[in-house]
């Protein structure tokens, strides 16, 4: 006779996740316990137990079953993430779900549990259970805390979690030697074949039969060209590649993405080249670690995204599942093994259709982006913005720099060109005049008039502002490479410009370093903007444009 199965819990189930992979680790999870109803019937349908539709934090213990020996799930880390709250969460609020979890597992009793949530939580959680902290009347329960990156354990994704609970980590641990690694492009391209075959799972499908694998419609240039700024360009954060790179794993799947986010993981469409687009739900789903038969019940394509993003991807949760039983590493039978338990519930899931194009803006929408060869990394930079102000849209190019504890910025419209300009050396005076010149033609032609219409996709126009950009884009080069031979003369303008905003206080400013040693940069980007903005000001058809106008 077999052994008898552990019997379990998964609290915060969402989907499943957790419940999936102990499952397929040889554990009964007896019931799962969620507040959300379509994720229930995903974890109810895929996983076949009792999937409850609860607030947990209102769940009495007498309601809990008996003879548990293992409790495991994901309380919401939405008030401790950096990115859902920038770090600025309730953290009371999300500790009273840990409080809530924790007072299962003592009520309980189970051998070994299992806590999921972002890496934040580990110091959250060491700092609770020092005396006078929260957690204290926890600390018999033996928590460990262990940061975890899942891609060590065969997932196609960096996702790094903190695992708390009172089982043998380096168990666990000892389990990644053997798995295997995936790749981003492995997934796409086995979930582009005719006959699929799962590039975790080993399980073979037609394609056909392969749901929630719609594939939305390309990025259109305005998409793919905000999509990229917010990668390969942003002010602050680290640079990213567009589009992301197929041999490698991807960056963490997150709950919510939009067709131009910096969080949107991107591909070269492989059957339309310099065509770029999202994943569709199931690649995301299988970069989380789900089998292709797993069906999510979600009603839109946000439920969906919704379903995976949150998930504990089952492919790690099984390894914990195999930890919690304190199986030996050689003693876990291979993925390939499991295809028969996996199999798709009946009847499949509908797709949902994507998200479209298009999308309405507002009237005022904002545009601010920075200018690509005058900029630095750490945030010095000249960006394109427009500027709302209650009825009227003024367009401008604004300079940044000094540390991001304090930004400084310098109104080029006060910046007195003339000055600058005759202290420009003869030998390349001409080219310079002739940038400048380009630069004020540009603007003079442009259809500003109408370019918060045409980017509000409020009306026509003939001008984009990324037609503007890419053109202050083109003079900023060609003037750096003009001032780049001038350091001592370029420093001394820039400190000029700086004197006489400042005053006596300009030695004060930071990241002046920054500044000096980027200073043919630097003062391109003065020189150009303040030209732009003096075109700007002076247009025939006015840079201020009512709002009104702008829609009609
Ligand atoms: C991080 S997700 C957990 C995901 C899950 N482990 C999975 O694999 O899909 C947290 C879940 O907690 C649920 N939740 C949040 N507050 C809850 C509450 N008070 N009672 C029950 N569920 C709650 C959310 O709906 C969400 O699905």
């Amino acid at each position: 006779m077999g052994k008898k199965k552990l019997r379990a819990i998964d609290l915060y189930s969402g989907v499943g996740g957790w419940s999936l992979g102990l499952r397929m680790a040889g554990i009964n999870v007896v019931a799962s316990y969620e507040r959300w109803g379509m994720a229930n019937e995903t974890n109810f349908k895929n996983n076949r137990h009792q999937a409850q539709t609860v607030d947990i934090r209102r769940l009495s213990l007498d309601e809990l079953p008996t003879d548990i020996q293992i409790v495991v799930g994901s309380p919401p880390c939405t008030q401790f993430s950096y990115s859902n709250r920038g770090g600025n969460g309730d953290i009371a609020d999300g500790l009273k779900d840990i409080i809530k979890f924790l007072t299962i597992v003592d009520y309980l009793k189970p051998k070994v549990w299992a806590m999921e949530n972002v890496p934040r939580v580990a110091e959250i959680l060491e700092q609770e259970l020092l005396p006078g902290g929260c957690l204290r009347k926890f600390k018999h329960l033996n928590l460990k805390s262990h940061i975890v990156n899942m891609e060590e354990f065969g997932l196609p994704q960096k996702r790094q979690r903190c695992i708390a609970g009172n089982f043998d980590f380096e168990l666990l641990e000892s389990y990644k030697s053997a798995t295997h690694k995936c790749t981003l492009g492995k997934v796409i391209k086995a979930l582009a074949k005719k006959k699929i075959v799962d590039p975790i799972y080993g399980i073979e499908m037609d394609r056909a039969d392969l749901r929630d694998h719609v594939t939305e419609r390309a990025l259109n240039s305005e998409e793919e060209r905000i999509n990229m700024a917010s990668k390969t360009l942003h002010p602050v954060y680290n640079a990213m590649s567009f589009p992301d790179r197929l041999d490698r794993s991807v960056r963490t799947i997150t709950a919510t993405c939009t067709r131009v986010s910096r969080e949107s993981i991107v591909i070269e469409d492989p059957t339309i080249p310099n065509s770029y687009r999202r994943l569709t739900v199931r690649e995301r789903a299988c970069l989380q670690g789900f089998p292709i038969t797993f069906q999510f019940y979600g009603s839109s394509y946000g439920h969906k995204l919704r379903m995976v993003g949150n998930a504990v991807p089952p492919l790690f949760s099984y390894f914990v599942g195999q930890a919690l039983q304190q199986r030996a590493a050689e003693k876990i039978s291979a993925l390939s093994t499991h295809a028969e338990s996996l199999r798709a519930p009946v009847p499949p899931a509908e797709d949902a259709s994507p998200d479209k194009p298009g999308a309405h803006f507002p009237k005022t929408r904002t545009f601010r982006f920075a200018i690509p060869s005058l900029r630095l990394k750490s945030g010095v930079r000249f960006d394109l913005a427009n500027v709302v102000r209650k009825d009227r849209v003024d367009w401008a190019v604004e300079f940044y720099f000094g540390t991001p504890k304090s930004i400084q910025s310098i109104d080029l419209a006060a910046l007195s060109l003339s000055a600058v300009l005759s202290r420009i050396p003869m030998a390349i005076s001409a080219q310079v005049h002739s940038e400048l010149e380009k630069v004020s033609q540009f603007v003079c032609n442009a259809d500003i008039g109408n370019m918060q219409r045409v980017w509000s996709h409020n009306g026509v126009g003939l001008t984009r502002p990324f037609m503007l950009l890419d053109e202050l884009d083109e003079r900023g080069s060609e003037m750096v490479k003009l001032l780049m031979p001038y350091e001592r003369l370029t420093q001394e303008l820039v400190g000029n410009v700086l004197l006489d905003t400042y005053g006596a206080e300009a030695i004060k400013l930071p990241g002046l370093l920054k500044l000096a040693n980027n200073a043919a940069l630097i003062l391109a980007g003065l020189i150009i903007g303040a030209t732009t903005n003096a075109a700007l000001i002076k247009h025939p058809q006015k840079a201020a444009i009512l709002l009104a106008r702008a829609a009609a």
